[in-house]
């Protein structure tokens, strides 16, 4: 297959094939999904849970994310790899764009920020720069201590008329593409239709241009909390490359999110 792209996967979105994607943190898994024809990999700061072992994604660092994309980034050779920009690593468009050069160097293609309307002026001055952005918007891990847990988001007209106007601002900032968390699945349509851009969705529904899993979720292997939006893709299979085909194919044909993976 040919290398995934940042326009490559604008022109998915455009033909309506589904983007796969699943967080990756080690080169034997970037190479396992390579194969497996995952679009794009994931260096989530959700390594914080689940390799680190730590209850929130508070403590992870820009250091730490470089080091798991330069592993990713030798393990890959045709997915499009994206690194999360940590906690506190977005103050001003500058600090933002010191950090986001240090995971593009150690191998990332693209890097996703946490965030709505406050993070347009950010998105604008890194993607000027050729640091291509995805955009988060709904459930943001990262603001758990304001939120008040890992709750769904979006769910009143109010929130979801502003989480609208987030997304048509974050894409004309310059996000190449925006990950939707937690969100009522009706919203994720709406959200898709609004855009150009393709959107990933975690918990938003088989209307987003794409969808993402955590790993370890997907594996059964994460001894923490399972979310309504989890689905365990190694029951009935044997392996971990025939698991990632029951996603890559379950995502591709959209019978992965089902009703019950969905709010
Ligand atoms: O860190 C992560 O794994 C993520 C995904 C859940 C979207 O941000
Ligand atoms: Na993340």
């Amino acid at each position: 297959r040919k290398a995934v792209s940042v326009p490559g996967l604008k022109a998915m979105r455009q033909n309506g094939d589904k983007i796969t994607m699943l967080t990756c943190y080690d080169a034997s898994f970037a190479a396992l999904m390579d194969r497996h024809g995952v679009d794009m990999l994931l260096v989530g700061d959700s390594l914080g849970m689940v390799c680190q072992g730590h209850d929130s994604t508070l403590p992870v660092t820009t250091d730490d994310v470089a080091y798991h994309t330069a592993s990713v980034a030798r393990g890959s050779k045709k997915a499009l790899i994206v690194a999360d920009m940590p906690f506190g690593t977005c103050g001003s468009p500058e600090t933002t764009y010191q950090h986001a050069v240090k995971l593009m160097q150690a191998g990332a293609h693209m890097v996703k920020i946490e965030g709505g309307s406050w993070l347009v002026p950010t998105i604008r001055y890194l993607t000027e720069r050729s640091v291509p952005v995805c955009a988060h918007l709904g459930l943001t891990p990262q603001s758990v201590h304001q939120l008040g847990g890992y709750k769904v988001q979006g769910k009143t007209d109010a929130a979801a008329d502003l989480l609208k106007k987030e997304a048509l601002a974050v894409q004309e900032a310059g996000a190449a593409v925006l990950v939707l968390e937690a969100i009522p699945a009706e919203l994720g349509k709406e959200v898709t239709a609004l855009l150009d851009i393709p959107t990933i969705g975690i918990g938003a529904g088989p209307d987003c241009s794409g969808q993402v899993l955590v790993m370890h979720d997907m594996l059964g292997v994460f001894p923490g909390r399972k979310a309504r939006f989890v689905k365990n893709f190694m029951d009935g299979q044997t392996s971990i490359g025939a698991a990632v085909d029951a996603y890559v194919a379950a995502v591709k044909d959209g019978s992965f999110p089902a009703p019950e993976h969905c709010f």
